[in-house]
């Protein structure tokens, strides 16, 4: 039986060190949340920042507006936090209503605040090496097998999904790791066959089951960031019950990298709000 990588414990100790931070340095940390609509799921998520943010003794605001809003509504509420000197970041949770245009709304966010690092002037900056401010979730996923003391230098890591926010940016710090990173994804042909060879495997697809324990091979590190709501209960990618009886460890869902996330954002607010010292 695998040993769980448990992403709260390793979340907590993160965010009491963002808290002694906070208290020793005297921040004054405003995050901004900007939610667009009613989807349960980013109520869910939101609600969750905004305890993190007070255990962290991070301010919150939080800013609701209707699905139906217009985009350029959103875009001078956006301005209008960049402009506001007490904001030191700011998050829009996606994703956002279809009419809305993801693209346009992260580049709106300045640079400066963007806590997400979703930002074009952010990202460029992961392609260089530069991690100091990275996504919440790659960061998170990093933080954790740190945590654990896992190696990446020369390990075959294999990432299922290659979005903006996990797959792309992650597998560019485990290059930077000496890892060996291969990105699957939904166009690739015989997935098992690239899963089987994973000496670390990292879902972040949202498909309940789509890794079983016929595709990985025995003694594989599983990392988990799929989620999956049915049923009022949470899934990740992986069938937990086969495949943590071949992997040496893996982490639960939920309890595991969405926890590490919400720590991730606690640390890059907290960066950006350094940052912005040292330029004052
Ligand atoms: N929705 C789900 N995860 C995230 C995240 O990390 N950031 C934002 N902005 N929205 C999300």
């Amino acid at each position: 039986m695998a040993e769980l990588l448990e992403g709260k414990k390793a979340a907590d100790k993160i965010i009491a060190e963002v808290s002694e931070a906070v208290k020793r340095e005297k921040c004054n940390l405003i995050l901004a949340v900007v939610l667009v609509g009613d989807d349960k799921a980013s109520e869910l998520y939101v609600k969750k920042k905004e305890e993190a943010c007070l255990k962290a003794g991070i301010a919150s605001i939080k800013r609701i507006l209707p699905a139906d809003t217009q985009e350029e509504k959103l875009l001078s509420m956006i301005r209008g936090l960049n402009e506001n000197p007490l904001v030191g970041a700011i998050l829009v949770q996606v994703p956002l209503p279809e009419h809305i245009s993801e693209k346009r709304v992260m580049r709106e966010i300045s640079p400066q605040k963007d806590v997400d690092c979703f930002h074009p002037e952010n990202t460029a900056k992961l392609y260089e090496g530069d991690f100091e401010l990275a996504p919440c979730t790659p960061r998170g996923i990093m933080d954790l097998i740190g945590e654990y003391g896992i190696s990446l230098e020369g390990k075959h890591v294999v990432i299922v999904g290659r979005s903006n926010a996990v797959g792309k940016p992650l597998a560019l710090m485990m290059l930077a790791k000496n890892a060996t990173v291969t990105v699957a994804h939904s166009k690739t042909k015989n997935l098992a066959e690239h899963t089987k060879m994973a000496d670390i495997l990292v879902c972040a697809v949202g498909k309940r089951n789509l890794i079983t324990a016929d595709m990985v091979k025995e003694g594989v590190i599983v990392i988990d960031a799929g989620i999956v709501r049915e049923g009022g209960k949470v899934y990740g990618d992986v069938e937990f019950e086969g495949v943590s009886k071949k992997a040496s460890r893996i982490t639960p869902v939920p309890g595991g990298v969405g926890p590490m996330t919400i720590a991730g954002l606690m640390k890059n607010t907290l960066i950006l709000y350094e940052r912005k010292k040292k330029w004052i």
